[in-house]
Formats: structure tokens, sequence, C-alpha cells
């Protein structure tokens, strides 16, 4: 879900319909606004995209003060009276929500047993009659009455027709950004939004909550004592997040990719002593010689590039290495394990799944660094060090560029561990000319895309397709199936290449095609054999790999240039990209906003 804010001498629609639109790819199923005015409150809002809602808005409709939200459901399907803001019974105040209130059904419980009777499903209207009900003053001080009644995660914004000049907005596991102008300020859960107007912004904290006037901002914690925010420039500039010529912010990202992973590697080859500079880490080579082990922690694609970032590390540091969806880590009462270094990888910095893991280890006294995309994000700022993707904004839903720089990033790691280890310089230099080749490698593969695209007409009319791949390409097959999945809704399922022939080879007919990563390493053979029993049971086969892997065995090939063994999975990953793009333009699908799917999930 997305929100934005605004107090300012301006009216406040347009920002808050442009901040929205530029949030969408957060939450899409349904939108609002409210605006208050000569102390009164208006919304607006609908079901459907930011547009649908922005149409039907009143002409009249304006104001100095507004909130606004673009919704991904949790409670209550996606409907009007579910849509945000959520308003108090007289109509007078409004709140806009992303997160989620454990302990919502009580207090709605009580609610209703005083009397209120609430219209909508959402937990956050039950806020809004807390907040609205509260003997307090002052709108900030009726708002900190109600967030220390609830439970759960929460980034909030409040305007209110008796306070007109003012916001309130809060913050605990959900993010809160205020952007501040020139007698105007801006909020947001995302600097998407508000990049536009303004560079200098200042981040909630977990437990804080701020007042917002045209004048500035005054920040303090659930318990009333004041905070002290230092406001700093972002690294992001508007046309980062432009579309450029391109029909979708997908095929945009993955032509992106030479200058995203140049953007990765930018200032951390260190050719003088063959290794990765990571100042980001905060940790010295001696701190980083005693770790024994490397735990990845991810959710979605962050998951699938933290498993082939563990293969890099286990392969080039020779420490042992392994990823795990962050989703069941902390649900499993982990064992946190003091010379273990963990790393919390996700393109936003946000997914709370992720964020909870961080929170987890760090509860049990672990170590653990971020790999993460957006400066300033919450498990950027959570961990004690890391590694910054600097691939720019991504705002396809469905991750391409990320995840190749997560892989690069973790490229680099493995350079820097193995390196502060037993791998010699010699090895270190065979990884950094590998990794400097990759952007023009990358170029080479999209100037593909005609012989791709021909194929994803095919795979878009099969019911379902498998992806195959061994070790290195085991994390490949699944990236290369969600993708498929996501956006073109083509199921796909993904197996370690010799597992296919203990159950799912029962599947394989003339209608299901297969595809397979096979790069020429020195597991060229046995994926050759594997490759026979699905021919053998009149599968067609497409092969991702460096060059023929057996006469008449495939019968397409999508051919990527050989890169070292470890940095292989960078490469392969690239052409189903563009397989699963193609598949879903062919089925006319909504290649940057699939269903259901939001880009951020900042609930559990
Ligand atoms: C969502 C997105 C996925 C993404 C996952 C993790 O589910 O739809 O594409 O891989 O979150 O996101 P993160 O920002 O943590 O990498």
């Amino acid at each position: 879900c997305g929100i934005v804010g605004y107090v300012g001498k301006g009216d406040c629609v347009p920002y808050l319909v442009e901040g929205l639109q530029r949030l969408e790819y957060r939450g899409y199923d349904s939108a609002g606004v409210a605006v208050v005015k000569n102390g009164a409150l208006r919304v607006h809002k609908a079901q459907g995209r930011v547009r649908e809602m922005a149409a039907g808005l009143p002409k009249r409709m304006s104001g100095p003060v507004g909130i606004a939200h673009t919704r991904w459901a949790t409670h209550g399907p996606p409907n009007d009276l579910n849509a945000h803001p959520q308003v108090d019974a007289e109509g007078r105040l409004a709140v806009v929500h992303n997160g989620i209130l454990e302990n919502a059904d009580e207090l709605r419980a009580e609610l209703v047993a005083d009397g209120v009777s609430l219209i909508s499903d959402t937990d956050t209207e039950v806020l809004a009659h807390l907040i609205a009900r509260s003997p307090e003053e002052t709108l900030e001080e009726r708002v900190r009455a109600a967030l220390r009644r609830v439970v759960g995660a929460y980034g909030i914004a409040v305007c209110d027709a008796a306070a007109p000049d003012r916001l309130i907005v809060a913050r605990n596991g959900s993010p809160v950004v205020i952007g501040i102008g020139d007698r105007e300020m801006f909020v947001a859960s995302d600097v998407a939004a508000l990049v536009k107007h303004t560079q200098q912004v200042a981040y909630l904290d977990d437990g804080e909550l701020a007042t917002v006037t045209i004048e500035g901002f005054r920040t303090s914690t659930l318990d009333r004592r004041p905070t002290i925010k230092e406001p700093h420039a972002i690294a992001v500039a508007e046309q980062d997040y432009a579309r450029g010529g391109f029909a979708h912010y997908l095929r945009k990202e993955i032509a992106d990719q030479p200058q995203s992973v140049a953007g990765t590697l930018r200032g951390r080859l260190d050719h003088r002593f063959a290794t990765a500079r990571l100042d980001g880490l905060n940790m010295t080579p001696r701190e980083l010689r005693a770790f024994r082990r490397v735990k990845i922690l991810g959710c979605g694609s962050a998951y699938y590039a933290g498993i082939g970032g563990a293969q890099m590390i286990e392969s080039f540091a020779r420490l042992p290495a392994d990823a795990e969806p962050a989703s069941e880590f902390r649900y499993r009462d982990p064992i946190i394990d003091p010379e273990t270094l963990y790393v919390a990888t996700s393109q936003s910095g946000e997914t709370a799944d992720t964020l909870a893991a961080v929170h987890e280890i760090q509860a049990k006294g672990g170590r653990v660094i971020g790999l993460v995309n957006v400066v300033g994000s919450s498990i950027a700022r959570g961990a004690e060090g890391g590694i910054y993707l600097h691939a720019g904004p991504e705002v396809s839903v469905a991750s391409t560029k990320a995840v190749t720089s997560t892989l690069v990033g973790f490229a680099l790691l493995a350079l820097l561990l193995g390196r502060v280890r037993d791998a010699g310089p010699a090895a270190g230099e065979r990884l950094i000319a590998a990794l400097e080749k990759l952007p023009a490698q990358i170029d080479d593969i999209l100037a593909r895309e005609d012989a791709i695209a021909e194929l994803a007409g095919r795979i878009a009319g099969s019911q379902t397709a498998f992806f195959i791949g061994r070790v290195r390409g085991h994390m490949v097959a699944l990236e290369g199936a969600q993708k498929l999945k996501e956006l073109s809704y083509v199921h796909a399922e993904a197996y370690p290449t010799p597992e296919l022939k203990h159950g799912p080879l029962a599947l394989i007919t003339p209608d299901v095609p297969t595809v397979a990563i096979v790069p020429s390493d020195h597991l060229l053979d046995k994926n050759r054999s594997s490759l026979q029993q699905v021919k053998a049971r009149g599968g067609p086969l497409v092969v991702v790999g460096h060059e023929h892997p057996g006469e008449g065995l495939a019968d397409e090939l999508l051919l990527v240039p050989r890169s070292e063994p470890e940095l292989d999975p960078i490469l392969l990953g690239i052409p189903l990209q563009l397989l699963a793009y193609h598949a879903a333009l062919h089925l006319g699908r909504n290649v940057d906003q699939p269903r259901n799917l939001a880009k951020s999930v900042t609930v559990e």
C-alpha cells in the first residue's frame, strides 16, 4: 500500500493524485483522497486504479491539507467502503494506514459495545474511531493515545477538520518519510512520491510520531519524549523514475541492466589487492575472517537471489552458506550463532518478513548486514552495515534488475570473504575480470530479444511449464518460473534437474514445455542424460546455456556469453526475464502490475 500527504499553501489534490500514481506499484486495488478545507473534511475514494478514482474526484475538491492512499487489500475485499481514507463517525477525521493491526477485532468489539457502528471491514476504521473518541485535547495527543492501544504494524497519516493546519504521521514497522519543502511539507510511505518536489527528507523510526505543519515538523515517541531528526538529501532524482521510451517499466528495467550492474560494481573493484571494497559493511578484515558460516534471508525473488549468493560464497570463499525464506525464519525459533554472518536481502528494504528476521537475529545477539537497493530503507537502517545495490529505482512489481544486481552484490561479498580467507590474488583477479565484463555481456543477451519473443509466444500457449537446473542453475530455474507465473499467469514449477525423475516426470507430455538451465560446466554430461529423459517423453525442451549441449536435444536454444562459473546465474537469468515479459505481452497481461501482487509487502 502507499501513503501520501501534503500540508502547504497550494492545493494538495494534484500533488496527492500524482503521488499516488507514483506509489501505485505498491498496491492497486483501491485508492482515495481526504482534504481539509475551511474546517471541513471531504473524502473521495473508489475501488480500482488511481486513475479511475481520480477521474471521479469532485471538481471543487481542493484544500491546503490532505492525505491519500493506494491499497493492497489485507482486511476485507477491495471495494469503495474498504478503501482508505477511513473516517470517524462524524466524518471529520480521516486516517490512511499501511500495515495490519493485530488486535483490531477486540477493539472493534469494544467500539460496537459502546454503540459505534462501523461501516467497513478494515482495521483502519477502528483506528479512526479510536482517535476521534479519545478524550485528549490535541490531535497529536489523541493519535498518541489511540496508538498506545493498538498492537501491530502501521505507517499512518491523519488529518482532522478540527485541526485544519496539520497532519499527524506515525510509524511502527511500516515506512513513513517526511519531505521538507519551502512552506510546504510532504509525507509519503516511499520517497518515489515526493522526489519531484524535494530532496530533503527525514525518516520516522519505529515508535515515532510527528506533527507536520506548513512551518515544519516535530517528532516524539509514543511516550512523549521529543526526538531529534536530522533531515538529509536523498540520492534519487525524479528522472530515475521515468519510463523513458519504453512501453513498460519492466522492459525498461530489463534494458537498464548493463547500467544497473555497472552501478553495483562502481568503485568496488580493487585491482591492486584483487578484492572488493565494501566499506559499507563496517567490518574489518579480521572480523570478516572470524565468521564460520553465512546465512542469507530474503523473500520472493530476493530469496532466490540469496540461493545464488550462498552458492557464490560457498564456492569462492569456501565458507558454508545457505539461504532461507525470511518469512519462515523467525517462527522456527532459530538458533542464532555469533560466528555466522547473517545477510538480509531486499530490493525495497521494507519487506516486513525480512525486517522481522533482522530484528529476530539482533534480539538474539547475531550480526546482520543488508543487501538492499533502496537507500535509507528500514532494513538498510536496521542492519549494522551493508551493501547498497545502487541499481536505481525498480518500479515494476516483478523484480528484474534488482535480482541481477543482488547476485552481483553477492559476488562482491564472496570475493571479499574469499580474499580475507584463502582465495589467492589470481582467483580474485579472475572474478574481477569476469565482473567487469558483465555489462557488455548483458547487452549481448538483450540484442537477442526477437528470438526470445518468438519462443515466448509458444510458451504463452501452454497450460504449464517446468524449469529445471542443477546447483547454480537451480536458482535460475526458480526465478525463471517465478517470472513466468507472476507476469503471464502461466503455471510453472521449478525443480533441481535430477529431481524431475522422482515425480514430476509423470506430467511431461508433448504439451508441457521444459526450460532447462544448462551451463557448460562440470555437470554438462549429467545434464545431458536428464534432458534425454524429458525428450524421451516427447516434452518440448528449451535449453538456456553456453553452447550446444547435445546434438538434436534442445528444440530451442537460448545462448548467453560465458562467464566464470561462480557468476553463471547472473547471465543465465536474463533471457528468462525476456521470456516471461514477452509471454505476458502475448497474453495481454498487465505487465507492470500483475493481479493480486504488490511491489513491497510491508505486512506479514
Ligand atoms: C514482493 C514482490 C516480489 C519481491 C518480494 C521481496 O512479493 O512482489 O517481486 O521479490 O516482495 O521484495 P524485496 O523488496 O524484499 O526484495
